[in-house]
């Protein structure tokens, strides 16, 4: 049997997530950055995470040749940073505040937590990629998440 794509869709939406943005640089050291919400822990020991790509991302060739990757996961006031890394811009970074973790890949300021990542699987599935992180460095503070549910920004209630 195969899914409707219209259930399809609107089942996976039904999935309350976290939001992140996924940075990396190319071979000439230029951030890259996308809004991403397909993300997830994968490991304890070792600590791996992962995240999918689409393959007709602009930042899927980026992630096939780099080396490391980092994981922004947003706070409730970085709608708006959520919106800039999914649009149409030349320079999703200009006038973002940030700085860099250990592996170099672009930590945004304020976020709720990251992770700098090194890359040590990439498994092509479908339209998307699952790039396989190793965590080397993390850092956290206290906010609330922003969240995302059937297509549309939310927010936790307490
Ligand atoms: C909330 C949200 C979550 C998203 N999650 C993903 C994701 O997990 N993987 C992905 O490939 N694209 C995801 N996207 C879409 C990409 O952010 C968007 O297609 C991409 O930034 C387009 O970039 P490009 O123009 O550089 O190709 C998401 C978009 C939004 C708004």
């Amino acid at each position: 049997m195969t899914i409707d794509d219209d259930l399809f869709k609107s089942i996976l939406a039904r999935f309350a997530s976290g939001i992140t943005i996924v940075t990396t640089r190319d071979a000439d050291g230029r951030d890259h950055g996308m809004t991403a919400s397909a993300f997830s822990s994968l490991s304890l020991d070792p600590p791996l995470v992962l995240v999918c790509i689409a393959n007709d991302a602009t930042m899927a060739p980026v992630v096939a040749t780099a080396s490391s990757f980092a994981v922004n996961i947003l706070a409730d006031s970085q709608e708006a940073l959520s919106r800039r890394f999914a649009g149409k811009l030349d320079d999703r970074f200009a006038g973002v505040g940030h700085t860099r973790g250990e592996l170099g890949d672009a930590i945004l300021d304020d976020v709720l937590a990251w992770m700098q990542c090194r890359i040590v699987a990439r498994h092509p599935a479908g339209d998307h990629v699952v790039v396989i992180g190793a965590v080397d460095g993390a850092g956290a503070r206290d906010a609330r998440p922003l969240l995302y549910y059937r297509g549309g920004y939310a927010q936790l209630e307490r």
